[in-house]
């Protein structure tokens, strides 16, 4: 984890749900923190001179017995410092009293109690602002890529856009994106990544036309997971003849591409599993899945960050509200929200009535009470209707409009039904192909949030 002047609050996660939760909190609170595995020792504890020391989840263990005299010297650790014991509340219980020590169960360890830690026990500044982190990531990109070229896979996603901006403000030229145009693209998509981001902000951008490529190693199979491993796999190669060009174009010169860029955020590290040498575990499938034997050193500024500083962040370099606020997106795009087999005349229509679907809930003020919004194509089922007195037979577009935290599981929203009939009736007037428009009502589990 890199360094930095901020005052730090260290969470020991003990295995619980909420570890991650508490440093989200800290950070919400403006004070940097970090969450450190259980396996950590009092004197690595004591040598990063926390501000204030958090431990979560079953807190069990740390009591000394008779036989052992407990994981931690907590009263060493105390004595330091403010010491927190957050966890269920049949476990919190008293037997090391000196120093500052608080305990309390995770229920009753709301945004004031942590703020009575921080601010009144620790006495903390709070300086862990959008603005800080920038100037602070910005100083860390500079010093670590010197003169040298960096290149990052840009996928118009949140992560990949705000890494862009924050090298591109540290190092400009020096960095080059490449945006692969895959033709799994949402409408509007590549112009909103060209124009309305780097064009805007002044980064360097290549973008690979490679519909074609795609389509015919996509041709004919139906198979979700083929699917998913041929765009992961063709993305990969695209992207290396894009890295030969760029590398072929700069070779000779003063200045070599030397760096991979990534957009790896602190929930991908975390989820790896933290301190145990784990750093690139993740890393490499954060662009849609970039080669495993990257030659480069790879230079990943966001991973100290959780997803609500990313965006923050985001807004204060200028990258615009539509790609900071934007709804998670699968790597294969579209690919996997045609059931069936692709091609463009198939894409065509799912764009076009995801682009209705996501301007009407727009328009209707939905977009805060939905977290993502799959549109899908029912490619290889008909039904039978009626358009201008004629019989049509044509495809059924389901919508997906669902509600998550983080996407393991979800609930169904319930869009207001005038708001579903408009999408209705603009869908089967406007896309040629559609005659029927469904709404799945399930939630996850059962089902999962893609349909394939
Ligand atoms: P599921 O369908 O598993 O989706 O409930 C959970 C979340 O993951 C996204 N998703 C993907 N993201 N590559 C991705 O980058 C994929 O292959 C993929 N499949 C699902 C999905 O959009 C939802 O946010």
């Amino acid at each position: 984890m890199s360094t930095n002047e901020h005052p730090t609050v260290l969470v020991v996660d003990f295995g619980s749900s909420y570890a991650q939760t508490l440093a989200r909190r800290v950070r919400d609170a403006e004070v940097y923190s970090e969450v450190v595995p259980r396996n950590i020792t009092t004197a690595e504890l004591l040598g990063r001179k926390p501000a204030a020391l958090i431990f979560a989840g079953d807190l069990s263990v740390l009591e000394p017995t008779a036989e052992e005299p407990g994981l931690f010297d907590l009263s060493a650790l105390a004595a330091e410092f403010p010491v927190v014991l957050v966890g269920a509340d049949d476990e919190v219980v008293t037997t090391i009293t000196s120093g500052e020590r608080r305990e309390v169960p995770v229920e009753e360890f709301d945004r004031a109690a942590l703020e009575r830690v921080l601010f009144e026990d620790a006495e903390i500044e709070a300086t862990w602002t959008a603005e800080a982190i920038a100037a602070q990531l910005i100083a860390e990109v500079r010093e670590q890529v010197g003169q040298d070229r960096v290149i990052l896979g840009l996928s118009g996603g949140v992560d990949s856009s705000v890494v862009a901006a924050l090298i591109n403000e540290a190092v400009g030229d020096q960095l080059t994106c490449v945006f692969v145009d895959h033709g799994l693209l949402r409408q509007g998509e590549r112009e909103q990544v060209e124009e309305e981001f780097a064009a805007a902000l002044g980064i360097n951008l290549v973008t690979i036309d490679a519909e074609e490529r795609f389509l015919e190693k996509l041709r004919g199979v139906a198979e979700p997971e083929r699917k998913r491993k041929i765009i992961g796999e063709e993305f990969i190669r695209v992207f290396e003849d894009a890295q030969r060009d760029l590398e072929a174009a700069a070779h000779g010169s003063e200045h070599e591409y030397r760096f991979l860029a990534q957009g790896t955020i602190y929930p991908d590290v975390i989820e790896s599993g933290v301190g145990e040498g784990v750093n690139n575990i993740k890393s490499h499938h954060n662009v849609g899945g970039l080669p495993d034997d990257v030659q480069f050193e790879l230079v990943e500024p966001l991973r100290t960050l959780f997803k609500d500083e990313v965006r923050d962040l985001g807004r204060v370099l200028g990258v615009p509200e539509s790609i900071v606020s934007r709804q998670p997106f699968p790597g294969p795009g579209l690919g996997v929200r045609v059931v069936g087999t692709l091609d463009k005349e198939r894409l065509d229509t799912l764009r076009a009535a995801d682009y209705i679907v996501r301007e009407e809930l727009t328009e209707s003020g939905m977009d805060e009470h939905i977290w993502q919004c799959p549109v899908v194509l029912l490619a290889d089922v008909r039904s039978v209707g009626v358009f201008d007195g004629e019989r049509t037979y044509g495809h059924p577009i389901v919508l997906r409009p669902i509600m998550s935290t983080d996407g393991m599981t979800a609930d169904w929203v319930r869009i207001p039904f005038d708001i579903l009939s408009e999408i209705s009736d603009r869908i089967t007037a406007e896309v040629p192909g559609v005659n029927r428009v469904v709404l799945d009502i399930t939630p996850k589990p059962p089902a999962t949030i893609e349909w394939e």
